[in-house]
Formats: C-alpha cells, sequence, structure tokens
C-alpha cells in the first residue's frame, strides 16, 4: 500500500496514543485499503460500518434480542465492538446515530439499555467524509470534530506510485496477503509506553500558549479547545516514544500541531479565503519554542 510518509507516522501515532482518526478524501484513494492494512499489520480485528441516514445507533453499537428458548435477553454486539472500526461516509448517518456512535469513541465502552459492555482494546476508529458530496449529508458538529485526534487525508498518489499500484493489485487483493507485524496485546504495551512518556512543565506551558494564539487569532471564531491540547500533547509523546526518546519536546508538538489542531478551528464569518491550516502555522510561528 503506498501511503505518504507523514500519513502514515499520523496513523501510527493515533493508535499509538489513543486516538481516533478523521479521514476527508475523495472515493477510491486507498481509505478502506489503510483501515484493513492497519487492523491487519497488527493482527486485530476489523470491522466497517456504512453510514446511511436510516441507520440507526442500534445498528452500530448493538441490541438485546429476545432468546425464546432460554426466556431471556441476549445482547448481541454490534460493529463497534472490534479493534479497528472503518466508519465510512460518517456524515451520511443521522446526528443521533452519529452522536451515539462519537459518545462510545470517548467513553469506550457501550450502555444498552441498562447493561454497559466494554469496547475491545485498542480500540480505534477511523471515519471517512467526502470533501466534495454534501448532499443529503449531516456535517459533523464541531464539539463531535473535537473528539478525532487527527484529520488525514491521503490524496493522489504520484504517477509512478500509481503505475507500481496497478501492476501489483493487477492479480489480487493484496491486503490479504500483508502478514502481521505486531500483535494486539503489544500495541497496548507500546500504549502504555507512550502514556509514561514524560512531557515538562515548559512543554506544557508551549503547548497551551499555541492553543492560545489560535483562540486569540482575529480569523477565528473558536480556537482549539483544551481537550485539543489534551490530545496534541498525548500525540506528541506518541511521536517522542517513536523516535524512541523518553521525553517529548517542542519538535514533536510542532510536527504534529496541523493534523492535530486544523479541523477544531472554526472561522469568524468574515474570515473569507482563509485556510484553517495557516492559522495553526501561523501560531507555532509566533510562539517562541522553549
Ligand atoms: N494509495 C494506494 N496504495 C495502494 N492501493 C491503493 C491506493 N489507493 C487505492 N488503492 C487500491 O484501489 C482500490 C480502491 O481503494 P479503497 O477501496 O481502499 O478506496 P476508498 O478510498 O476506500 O474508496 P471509497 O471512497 O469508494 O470507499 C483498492 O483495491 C486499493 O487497494
Ligand atoms: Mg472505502
Amino acid at each position: 500500500m503506498k501511503v505518504p510518509e507523514g500519513v502514515l507516522r499520523n496513523v501510527i501515532v493515533a493508535l499509538l496514543a489513543e486516538g481516533h482518526i478523521l479521514i476527508e478524501d475523495y472515493p477510491g484513494v486507498g481509505k478502506t485499503a489503510l483501515a484493513r492494512a492497519l487492523a491487519r499489520s497488527i493482527d486485530a480485528e476489523y470491522a466497517r460500518i456504512q453510514c446511511t441516514a436510516d441507520m440507526l445507533p442500534g445498528d452500530v453499537v448493538g441490541t438485546n434480542i429476545y432468546n425464546q428458548r432460554e426466556n431471556r435477553f441476549e445482547f448481541r454486539p454490534g460493529p463497534i465492538f472490534a479493534n479497528v472500526v472503518l466508519v465510512d461516509e460518517i456524515n451520511r448517518a443521522s446526528p443521533k446515530t452519529q452522536s451515539g456512535l462519537l459518545e462510545c469513541m470517548q467513553e469506550r465502552h457501550v450502555t444498552v439499555d441498562v447493561t454497559t459492555h466494554e469496547l475491545a482494546r485498542p480500540f480505534m476508529v477511523i471515519a471517512t467524509q467526502n470533501p466534495i458530496e454534501y448532499e443529503g449529508t449531516f456535517p459533523l458538529p464541531e464539539a463531535q470534530l473535537d473528539r478525532f485526534m487527527v484529520l488525514l487525508s491521503l490524496g493522489y498518489p504520484s504517477a509512478n506510485d500509481e503505475a507500481e499500484m496497478l501492476a501489483e493489485h493487477a492479480a489480487r487483493d493484496r491486503v490479504m496477503d500483508l502478514e502481521p507485524v505486531t500483535e494486539v496485546s503489544e500495541v497496548l504495551g507500546a500504549q502504555l509506553a507512550v502514556a509514561n512518556v514524560h512531557a515538562s512543565d515548559a512543554l506544557r506551558r508551549y503547548v497551551v500558549a499555541v492553543l492560545e494564539r489560535t483562540r486569540a487569532d482575529g480569523r477565528t471564531e473558536l480556537g482549539a479547545s483544551p481537550r485539543a491540547g489534551l490530545m496534541l500533547l498525548k500525540a506528541a509523546k506518541a511521536l517522542a516514544a517513536l523516535d524512541s526518546r523518553d521525553h517529548a519536546l517542542p519538535d514533536d508538538v510542532q510536527a504534529l500541531a496541523e493534523p492535530v489542531l486544523t479541523h477544531r478551528l472554526l472561522l469568524a464569518p468574515d474570515a473569507v479565503g482563509v485556510e484553517r491550516a495557516d492559522i495553526v502555522r501561523d501560531a507555532l510561528e509566533r510562539v517562541p519554542a522553549l
């Protein structure tokens, strides 16, 4: 699978930092292939949910069904109980289903009727949305966008990569050929290691200063939230761990600020033609790194 290096790094960062991913991209650029390849590489359970307007929250989380023979209700878990869950075209789901889904992303458990069921660990949602089709969609509200650790886009491969892919794919489905490179228990161990990466007080202040800068920027109606800061710091720790360091650096924060912060900014009504990523870049430029 050909994926831009930066994108792959951010996928691994999100996995290690226990984050969820939103992919905004065109059809046929490999979103499904990426999610399947990730699940296969870590030997994890994979599920896919295709969102439609008539889908109910129960289609995602599961439902209690009556077992006549045993005369009791049984929980039948929905696709959300897999380790890697691809949620295709999340903006086609109704707001009610979206909020049910996003709630379990955060809580990592599901309550049906009165019983709470823990989700799998690791648990990662990779949601996709198409950047050009808006008809019949329900755009995710800001509060829900905020739950995704990173926003990525795969984009089109280079001509060379694309030609190579055509040659390789001619015969068969390549994802099925992938061999796991690790296992779920090791991923859990790595997640624990990331949580133990050190961040100095100065680094935390640096993160806060960057967030504040996006809030103070006249072009934003809404800047990055405290939750955004938590995720940025966690992601920075994951990047430090990937680089075999036991402490995070401003470099880590800078490398991830754009994919972590951009989608959370709400532009001011008069900020016509402004790119949200520019606001993040400006914030990084203006805030002195320690
Ligand atoms: N960058 C890529 N590297 C390798 N294979 C790719 C790449 N992009 C697309 N493909 C191949 O093209 C086919 C379509 O990709 P895939 O189904 O993953 O796209 P998608 O983004 O999920 O599309 P959709 O929006 O329709 O769901 C698959 O066989 C996939 O392996
Ligand atoms: Mg797909």
